[in-house]
């Protein structure tokens, strides 16, 4: 059975895209899903004096190794000042100086949640334009805007987005 990681990029104890994920990851058929949480994986905030005095925090390993042994990642940004939370970034940036090709190609589904309008359109767009270039492999993207009114008990219950996201998962799935 295939093996999918899915995680926010928050670490906001009540986080709606952890949330989102979370819902998102049910949709997906026949896989064993391993729901990821920042905060799990403490680390430092990178600095490269920090790097070269005490090398890459173990943390920073245990979630790349994740990542390289599953066969899919399912992936909700929070948006924060139009970028990536400190966390993710912080995560990001540890990971990539073991491994420039940090997402090893695995399928992606990459989405993002906000409490306003613009459903995290700013940081989907950086990590779309940015991702690849980690040999993140992209398979589709999803913004859920109004979180308050289209989420609730669990799922999504606007259904224009619950089927668009549901077609998503599905063209997620073919790509395992
Ligand atoms: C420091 C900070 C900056 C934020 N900036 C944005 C923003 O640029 N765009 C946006 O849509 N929401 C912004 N928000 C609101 C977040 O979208 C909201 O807190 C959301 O719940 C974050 O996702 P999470 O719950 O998964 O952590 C910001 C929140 C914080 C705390």
């Amino acid at each position: 059975m295939k093996n999918i990681i899915v995680f926010a990029g928050s670490n906001s104890k009540t986080s709606i895209n952890k949330q989102l994920a979370t819902y998102a990851s049910g949709l997906v058929e026949n896989v064993k899903t391993d729901i990821l949480d920042l905060n799990d994986f403490e680390l430092p905030l990178f600095g490269v004096d920090l790097e070269k005095k005490s090398g890459i925090p173990e943390p920073a390993h245990q979630f790349l190794k994740l990542i390289k042994e599953s066969d899919g990642i399912v992936l909700s940004l929070a948006e924060h000042n139009g970028a990536y939370s400190t966390a993710f970034k912080n995560i990001f940036d540890w990971m990539s100086r073991i491994e420039a090709k940090t997402f090893y190609g695995k399928p992606m589904l990459l989405m993002a949640a906000s409490p306003g309008g613009r459903g995290g359109a700013s940081v989907l767009a950086m990590a779309q334009d940015r991702f690849p270039r980690h040999d993140a492999h992209i398979v589709e993207t999803f913004s859920l805007p109004f979180f308050g009114d289209n989420f609730s008990e669990g799922k999504i219950v606007n259904k224009d987005l619950n089927s668009a996201l549901k077609n998503k998962v599905q063209t997620f799935q073919k790509a395992l």
